[in-house]
């Protein structure tokens, strides 16, 4: 069985995340979307929050399961017997940190590829933090992440801002 792991923060999931996920769907047999608990970044979801989000997200997808973890991303990938990492690049910008780490990755653990998937032209412009800034402003965020968990996003996003 031809597994991958899609690794990153998703907080929150973005529409960019799901093209991503769908399309590695289609390629791997599972494919295992991690929530990586990155102690440097102050995040607005909880990892279980941002885990039952994407469960919720993705839920029509079969062969996708969510997992969050808080280790080296090369450790997980060999626990789960993963054959490829899967990223979705979208410009220039993310390219030199992305190929960065997928040389760390490689040198920790050569069994896995790590695979560049280009953002549909539609997301090129999408990320987490954009969608936190204008959800945090009151603004409709609703092209940006899926449609069944906009509002719950929303909700929370202008919680915090009320704090
Ligand atoms: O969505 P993000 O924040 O761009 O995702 C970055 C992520 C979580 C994929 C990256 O920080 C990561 O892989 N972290 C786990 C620690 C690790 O294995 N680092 C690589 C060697 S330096």
């Amino acid at each position: 069985m031809r597994v991958a792991v899609i690794p990153g923060s998703f907080d929150p999931i973005t529409n960019g995340h799901m093209d991503i996920i769908h399309r590695a769907s289609m390629l791997f047999d599972r494919v295992v979307v991690l929530v990586v608990v990155n102690t440097d970044k102050n995040p607005a979801f909880t990892p279980i929050e941002r885990v039952l989000l994407i469960e919720k997200a993705t839920k029509e997808w079969d062969n996708v399961i969510i997992d969050c973890y808080d280790g080296l991303l090369v450790d997980y990938v060999e626990r789960v017997g993963a054959c490829a990492i899967v990223k979705g690049l979208r410009a220039v910008s993310d390219f030199e940190y992305e190929f960065q780490m997928a040389l760390y990755n490689k040198k920790l653990y050569p069994k896995a590829e790590t695979v560049f998937m280009t953002t549909s032209p539609k997301n090129m412009y999408l990320s987490s933090s954009g969608v936190k800034q204008i959800a945090a402003f009151g603004r409709d965020i609703s092209d940006f992440v899926p449609k069944v968990i906009c509002d719950e996003i929303m909700q929370r996003l202008n919680q915090k801002k009320g704090e």
